[in-house]
């Protein structure tokens, strides 16, 4: 064995992952030129309440390819699944990791939500007063989890909480380890 690491969290990660990628896109795709024409925001510079909707950093582009690679993760994930479990199987040496059963409506379904969860959590932000790229912590990091969870308990009535609080717990986490490696790879200029 590897390393002991509890089964919740791989189980947690696989079905979570479309949205993961959905979240990580957007920024990404902004910094292509070729695309900067879709780069309109979809508030349209329209305020409520006398703060913008949104703001600038929510666009056409972001939702579209947020969405589309999220949905195309799940798409791979469907077709590699038994692949996954196996190699995950060996490399951990537990043979009784089962990785839950990743579906593309599921797949869109997550992605779809998450980057709903990330606009209403800029809402919150924009109504609270801060600018665009201003830090809220935790719901910067939690937003598009709570998104793909709400959405797909909407859709689906069925919640599984286990999975639930064990991402909230380690997404956070991820992201400050991402964070680092990121800036010792001299991707981002501050470690945080
Ligand atoms: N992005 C986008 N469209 C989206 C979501 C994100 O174009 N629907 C891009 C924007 O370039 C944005 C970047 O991804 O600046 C980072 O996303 P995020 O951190 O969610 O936005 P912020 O710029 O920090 O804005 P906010 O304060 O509203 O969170
Ligand atoms: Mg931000």
């Amino acid at each position: 064995m590897l390393f002991e690491i509890d089964l919740r969290i791989i189980d947690a990660l696989w079905f979570i992952l479309p949205a993961y990628f959905a979240n990580s896109i957007p920024v990404n795709v902004s910094k292509i030129k070729m695309l900067e024409w879709l780069g309109k925001p979809i508030d349209e510079s329209r305020e409520f309440l006398g703060h913008r909707i949104f703001g600038d950093g929510k666009t056409w582009r972001g939702l579209f390819f947020g969405v589309a690679g999220g949905t195309l993760a799940g798409l791979i994930q469907q077709n590699i699944h038994l692949d996954a479990q196996v190699f995950l199987r060996s490399l951990l040496g537990n043979s009784l990791l089962t990785l839950p059963q990743m579906t593309v409506e599921l797949a869109f379904i997550l992605a779809l939500g998450a980057l709903l969860g990330d606009m209403v959590a800029s809402f919150i932000k924009r109504q609270s007063g801060l600018e665009r790229g201003d830090p809220a912590p935790l719901l910067d990091q939690l937003d598009f989890v709570f998104g793909a969870v709400f959405l797909s308990w909407l859709l689906i009535r069925s919640i599984n909480y286990e999975r639930f609080y064990a991402l909230i717990i380690i997404t956070p986490v991820i992201h400050v380890i991402g964070n680092i490696i990121a800036w010792m790879l001299k991707l981002k200029k501050s470690p945080w």
